[in-house]
């Protein structure tokens, strides 16, 4: 972790920043890392400004990706999509992902799992049974995620016209979808009367993940 650091400030300035944010700890535990990365961002901060500080996140947390496990929420209402969205931009800062690709994936599943509360969970609300579940998935070490949402709703009748941006929505924009698909790297919705599933996956960082694209 010095040498990380070390390749971008002087060590001096290195050593002391690390001790500071580990608060006096000698061994490091990998399973406080994020929790280092946080203590060490705001020094970061103050000499390299904000790239720096994302670069050196990614390059500490890349030292324990196994860390990033699965994660699942139930959409049974409304305010499990903000739980979504928190937890899917939580993952992905465990996972040392940038800034941006994380606005990605947080927007993308809070569509995906609004639609969930939406349509596809009765208004009867949590007792209706009929629920939602959000699905993260970390792949390959952590240069990817997973995200599958699936209902068991009513499906989406017109699903062709929504996907090619022709679908004229009576309760939105009827453009979450179609947003959803560009915001991705790999996009595939199923749906029959039964229910819907969407995957999608996200690379979070593509000089790791090769032919990933
Ligand atoms: N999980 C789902 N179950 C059932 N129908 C769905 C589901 N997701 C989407 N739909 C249907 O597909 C349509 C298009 O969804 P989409 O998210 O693209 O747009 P929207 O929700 O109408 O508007 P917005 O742009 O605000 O998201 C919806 O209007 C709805 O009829
Ligand atoms: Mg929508």
């Amino acid at each position: 972790m010095l040498a990380i650091l070390e390749q971008h400030i002087s060590p001096l300035h290195a050593r002391a920043m690390l001790a500071r944010a580990a608060g006096g700890d000698r061994a490091i535990d990998v399973g406080r890392l994020p929790d280092l990365v946080e203590a060490l961002e705001r020094g970061v901060r103050l000499f390299g400004g904000a790239r720096l500080e994302d670069t050196i996140k990614r390059q500490i947390l890349a030292l324990a990706p196994s860390e990033a496990t699965e994660v699942r929420i139930e959409i049974a209402e409304e305010r499990d999509v903000i739980e979504a969205r928190l937890a899917a931009r939580q993952l992905c800062q465990t996972m040392g992902s940038r800034a941006l690709v994380m606005q990605r994936v947080a927007t993308a599943v809070s569509e995906l799992a609004r639609n969930v509360s939406l349509y596809a969970v009765p208004s009867g609300g949590p007792s209706g049974g009929r629920r939602g579940v959000v699905t993260l998935t970390p792949l390959r070490g952590g240069a990817a995620l997973r995200i599958v949402v699936e209902d068991e709703g009513p499906g989406i009748a017109d699903l062709k016209s929504v996907l090619d941006g022709s679908y004229v929505s009576k309760t939105g924009m009827g453009k979450g979808l179609v947003g959803v698909k560009r915001l991705v790297d790999d996009f595939d919705v199923r749906t029959s009367p039964r229910g819907t599933r969407v995957e999608a996956t996200v690379v979070l960082d593509p000089t790791s993940a090769g032919s990933a694209r």
